[in-house]
């Protein structure tokens, strides 16, 4: 559906004003002041709202939440609650794993319709699961585990073609990658469509569908336990015949800029999204987000590495990052016991440490610079060399703040997004403090986007 002329204008306009950006692999905090859980996510666009449904690690790799999040803008996020928790027993009981969480409309039913590999903490059950829900981002009622056409079924994904016929795309690792139809429902497999034998690519995890005009594009990766790989795609015209020879799609040797497929987001007849995960499989909760524009042009797809990028609001075009500002807190006023802590690996080699705690330390940056009046994504460089995340109030020309998550970080700096709105001129002022007497991250720097 189109928009009418009058939000159209008012679309195109938070356009030219915002720069939100999406930093691929940075802590990204969601409304509740929580680094986003939400791995191995699938998204859903619902009356114009993503809605983004993954896996809760922050209690470790046992299933504890399947998560749902909004966004009308693919960059703030708005924790709306768990569609499925942890129950006292059963499937969705103690040491349990639920990943790759997926969901459908179906049309007929009018339900959302939720599948999710269902598996032991030894993963040796290796079925699917079937939840559904009357809204996208409410409680859903579990149905049954099973494995699909009597098969293991491991890693997964769904595809719901244009035609309202929907897939499951399955992980059979003694066999190798599959297609099954789904029934009218979306509740039962009902027939295999088509299948890569496990060959010596073994591309057979992580896999998802995208459709552009008649051309489908199967995206999957290779089995590589929870270290990253060099993921693939294939096309075709038709779901059971007719695919193309694998190919790669990131820069040879990136290892999908070390990260793996969870979900390919459509955003127009010719563009897409790629999403996935940066698995770190010590610390699953840590585990961050790397979002890119695919380059699609007819059945060749290929994806650049940016440090951030910016998503219009059509979400079909996108632009490179915009210019940045770097404001170093070392050059910055200190309050409280803040100061210098060495960072070998920091720009100037050194941080401001002792953010937060009782002293409440803090550090000011003033003279901020930007040439517009608007909201944009500010990076926080930071250090945590915790194993949980540590947290820190950002305050904004005297505003009361908002709560950032900073997950673990040791060695080299990441990033945490700040988006706020910024005034034009070169007086915006920063604060990043404590919150209540906990420390927070050593800062590095500030980069901010100049326009
Ligand atoms: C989408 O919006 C329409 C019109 O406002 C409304 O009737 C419908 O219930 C909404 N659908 C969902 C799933 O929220
Ligand atoms: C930081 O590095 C400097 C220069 O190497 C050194 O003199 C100083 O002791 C270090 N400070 C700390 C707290 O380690």
């Amino acid at each position: 559906m189109r928009l009418p002329s009058l939000a159209l204008a008012a679309t195109l306009s938070r356009v030219a004003s915002a720069s939100l950006q999406v930093v691929p692999g940075g802590t990204w905090t969601a409304s509740n002041g929580e680094a986003l859980q939400a791995h191995g996510a699938g998204l859903i666009q619902v009356n114009g709202t993503y809605y983004m449904v993954g896996e809760d690690k922050s209690g470790g790799s046992s299933f504890q939440n399947v998560n749902c999040y909004s966004s009308t803008d693919l960059v703030q996020w708005t924790l709306v609650g768990a569609v499925l928790s942890r129950t006292a027993s059963g499937d969705l009981g103690p040491n349990r794993v639920v990943e790759r969480p997926k969901v459908i409309y179906n049309d007929k039913t009018q339900k959302y319709v939720l599948w999710m590999h269902m598996d032991s903490g030894s993963y040796g059950e290796a079925r699917v699961a079937v939840a559904t829900g009357d809204s996208v981002c409410g409680k859903y009622q579990y149905i049954r585990s099973f494995q699909p056409l009597g098969r293991e079924s491991r890693d997964m994904g769904l595809f719901k073609d244009d035609d309202g016929k929907g897939y499951l795309l399955t992980e059979d690792r003694k066999y190798g990658l599959r297609i099954v139809a789904l029934s009218d429902d979306y509740l039962s497999p009902t027939t295999d469509v088509f299948s890569w034998k496990l060959d010596g690519g073994s591309r057979v995890e992580a896999p998802a569908m995208l459709k552009l005009g008649k051309t489908y594009y199967m995206f999957a990766s290779m089995m590589t336990g929870w270290d990253a790989n060099e993921n693939q795609y294939t096309t075709s015209t038709s779901l059971t015949s007719g695919w193309s020879a694998w190919k790669k799609f990131a820069d040879s040797g990136s290892k999908t800029y070390n990260s793996q497929t969870t979900y390919i987001l459509k955003t127009s007849e010719s563009s897409a999204i790629y999403m996935g995960d940066r698995w770190l499989k010590d610390n699953l909760m840590a585990s961050s987000y790397v979002w890119l524009p695919l380059s699609i042009s007819g059945t060749s797809v290929s994806m650049k590495n940016y440090v951030s990028w910016v998503p219009t609001s059509s979400f079909a075009a996108w632009q490179a990052p915009p210019a940045e500002n770097s404001y170093e807190a070392e050059k910055a006023v200190y309050g409280g016991k803040a100061r210098n802590v060495n960072c070998s690996a920091c720009s100037n080699k050194l941080a401001a440490g002792y953010i937060g705690g009782p002293d409440k330390g803090s550090v000011t940056f003033s003279d901020i610079k930007s040439d517009i009046d608007g909201m944009t994504t500010i990076r926080i460089k930071y250090l945590n060399s915790d194993s949980g995340s540590r947290y820190a109030n950002a305050r904004v020309n005297g505003d009361a703040g908002r709560k950032l998550a900073f997950l673990p970080a040791k060695g080299d700096p990441a990033s945490s997004t700040l988006n706020v709105n910024l005034k034009k001129g070169a007086d915006n002022t920063i604060v990043i403090e404590g919150v209540g007497t906990s420390w927070g991250p050593d800062v590095d720097r500030l980069m901010v986007p100049v326009q």
